[in-house]
């Protein structure tokens, strides 16, 4: 097999947006990201609707990441699809798509781990971007998960902690609900806290196994404090509106980084990676700045459009598998709840 010409389209549709990717022999040559609109006004993801907006998008995106890599289907060496974790209604378009499309140009068919595919962006090739030696640790972070994962090798990955209850991304788009804010809250909460002063309200960490994540506790925390605070004077949000954001900002980031701290002093691993959409936080990516500073560590950041859900990820960790021949019976199906491990 001529592995100097290896063209991979990755597909992504496992929560809200819709995504197709071209990659060559590991860089991108095109990432098209549908977001779906329809959802903002629940003030969360619905399910339903996603799958149907999935069904609408799956087509034109795909056709628009081909067109922008400048190539044919017929040129293509493997689809590689999101199998799971995500929503089974938004998994099942992309799983029937893809493999639609390597039945009927006859190509292997790659299923994809969402989480490894997270973690695995960081070896997609970019001039700008170094990849991370094995092993390192990997901070996940997303809407749907937080875990702190050893990665010894491309597929070999042990979770080390993880959350007992919501995700980071959930803490973020509920504090954010509270405040009025839409969805999703994470990057308006980052936009704001930009301008604000990070100890002007305490929040309360959570206590937690060493490498075990906690939010709900921080959410309800945070709930009663502003309902308390409104109750005293209506417009409190309005007028501290850039401080309140600053300090659940700089409190979640605190949390994580105290997690970060402790792999560290377990493992002795000091090369630290994180992936998943809220490493897009600018607050967590100036302290890891900080870390490699004061501690010693080397740190590895993402891309910014290789954080939050696209297919760029999932063609790159298709190409890996790609290049160990490891491609997917045409019986697969989606699972909405795989593990990272899996
Ligand atoms: O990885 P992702 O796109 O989807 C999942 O697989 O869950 O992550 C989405 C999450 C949302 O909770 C969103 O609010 C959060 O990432 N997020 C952020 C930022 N950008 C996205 N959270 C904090 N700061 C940001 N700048
Ligand atoms: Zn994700």
């Amino acid at each position: 097999m001529n592995q100097k010409s290896v063209y991979i389209l990755g597909i992504e549709s496992s929560c809200d947006d819709t995504s197709a990717s071209v990659i060559y022999n590991g860089k991108v040559l095109s990432n098209v990201v549908a977001n779906q609109e329809v959802h903002s006004k629940y003030g969360g993801v619905v399910p339903e609707l996603a799958s149907r907006a999935h069904q609408q998008n799956i087509v034109p995106v795909v056709q628009q990441a081909l067109e922008q890599a400048s190539i044919n289907k017929s040129d293509l060496s493997a689809v590689a699809f999101t199998r799971g974790p995500g929503l089974m209604g938004s998994l099942l378009v992309g799983t029937s798509f893809a493999k639609s499309l390597a039945l009927g140009l006859n190509i292997p068919l790659i299923d994809v781990n969402h989480m490894q595919g997270h973690i695995l962006a960081h070896f997609i090739d970019e001039e700008d971007t170094k990849k991370p030696p094995f092993p390192f640790i990997c901070l996940t972070i997303s809407g749907g998960h937080t875990q702190i994962v050893k990665v010894s090798n491309h597929f070999e990955m042990e979770v080390l902690g993880e959350t007992i209850d919501d995700a980071v991304g959930e803490a973020f788009d509920k504090s954010a609900k509270i405040l009025g804010l839409r969805y999703p809250g994470g990057p308006l909460i980052d936009k704001y806290a930009q301008k604000g002063n990070p100890k002007a309200f305490k929040f309360t960490k959570p206590k937690v196994g060493d490498l075990d994540f906690s939010f709900s506790g921080l959410k309800t925390g945070i709930l009663y404090f502003i309902q308390k605070q409104v109750k005293e004077n209506p417009n409190f949000i309005e007028e501290n509106l850039v401080d309140i954001c600053a300090s659940i900002q700089y409190t979640i980031v605190e949390i994580l980084m105290d997690k970060l701290k402790n792999a560290v002093k377990h493992t002795g691993i000091k090369h630290i990676a994180i992936a998943g959409g809220v490493s897009a936080n600018s607050e967590i990516r100036k302290r890891l700045q900080l870390a490699e500073k004061h501690w010693g560590w080397t740190t590895y950041v993402p891309k910014f459009e290789y954080t939050t859900d696209n297919a760029a990820m999932i063609a790159i960790t298709g190409y890996l598998k790609y290049l160990n021949n490891n491609y997917s019976d045409i019986s697969i199906t989606a699972h909405p709840r795989l593990k990272v491990t899996e």
